[in-house]
């Protein structure tokens, strides 16, 4: 009715330009632009270790958001925790309590990986290798052990072999320290992915661990490069946030994907159920921002298969400037 319209356009609220109408309009036209995309996944097996020495900057939510996210296009994606607290495993939905067989076996007493991996209820094609308590000694068990960089990677590349139905993409989740289990994920991994906080020392500690890179690719896999940078807990709200997006940007202008995930409560929420926040709330914010990155993520393939091998040392180059005042390392990398 015409009464109708006219009291809209005369209140002095008016939900349809209100940021929240924004939002959600916004969300709606994400979200059908996902359902439009169809991706074929093929190629050999992707394997991105997700790191960063800090903690609390998203390394699990993005790892198994993005794993979630990627087998419902799908793929097929294994999981592998490597964080003794298990989180990764917990949001999975995969059992890991101390008797449930482990990547703990898999690197101190060579149990094949496919003894050991679950299925997530989350999808038939989400597997997960669980971590348990015991992955808490296993950074000291490895220090007198043959091999003990290269015992991921073993087990992972003869899983892969001898699978018919090799996942497309294998996501691991690190601990937030530079030992030995970080060491075995750089070692047994083609793609370093890091997310990265968009707060106030964010780039803080990443000197440190791309110098951790650098000699991994030297000594123990050169085939490691750093080809992802994911921006997490975004809140456009703030200038805090807008400028350490645009500086880690301006560094890494190939790495960063246009994807930002924000700040998000359903994110957080969804592990307390067992899920993944595709899982628990698909089509909210965080959900779609994690669909969308994967998307990125899948394409990239195609265009990273093309460009030279000289990525690596592309990387190189941007990693060079220093930034912040990163050269304090903090935590251990003992
Ligand atoms: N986009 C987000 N919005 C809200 N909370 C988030 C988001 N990403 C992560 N969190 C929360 O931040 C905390 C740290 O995230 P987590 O992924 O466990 O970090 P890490 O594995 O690097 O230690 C967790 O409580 C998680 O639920
Ligand atoms: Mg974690």
């Amino acid at each position: 009715m015409a009464d109708t319209e006219n009291a809209t356009s005369s209140a002095p609220f008016s939900f349809e330009d209100s940021p929240i109408a924004r939002e959600l309009a916004d969300l709606t036209s994400r979200r059908k632009v996902l359902e439009g995309v169809q991706l074929e996944f093929t190629g050999p097996t992707r394997v991105l270790t997700v790191s960063n020495q800090k903690g609390g900057v998203g390394k699990t939510t993005t790892t198994v958001n993005l794993a979630s996210a990627l087998a419902s296009l799908g793929a097929r994606v294994l999981v592998i925790d490597l964080d003794p607290q298990g989180n990764a495993s917990t949001a999975l939905g995969v059992p890991h309590s101390a008797d449930v067989p482990s990547v703990y076996d898999v690197l101190i007493d060579e149990f094949p990986l496919a003894d050991i991996i679950q299925t997530s209820p989350e999808s038939e094609r989400l597997l997960c290798a669980p971590s348990t308590i015991h992955l808490a000694g296993a950074e000291i068990e490895l220090v007198s052990q043959v091999a003990r960089e290269h015992r991921l990677r073993t087990a992972l590349e003869d899983y892969l072999q001898s699978d018919d139905e090799a996942p497309h993409f294998v996501l691991i989740d690190c601990p937030p320290s530079l030992g030995l289990l970080t060491i075995n994920a750089f070692t047994a991994a083609d793609e370093l992915m890091i997310p990265i906080q968009c707060e106030y020392y964010a780039l803080e500690g990443l000197s440190q661990l791309l110098g951790s890179v650098r000699m991994i690719q030297k000594h123990l896999n050169p085939r490691l490069h750093l080809s992802t940078i994911l921006l997490t807990m975004y809140d456009g709200r703030t200038r805090l946030a807008q400028q350490v997006a645009d500086e880690v940007r301006a560094h890494f202008p190939r790495e960063v994907l246009h994807t930002v995930i924000p700040r998000s409560v359903r994110v957080s929420e969804a592990p307390s159920f067992g899920q993944t926040v595709i899982a628990y709330d698909g089509n909210s914010a965080g959900a779609i921002a994690y669909r969308e990155a994967a998307v990125e993520i899948a394409q990239r393939s195609r265009s990273q298969d093309e460009r030279s091998p000289s990525a690596a040392g592309d990387t190189n180059n941007s990693t060079s400037h220093p930034h912040h005042g990163d050269e304090h390392g903090e935590e251990g990398a003992s």
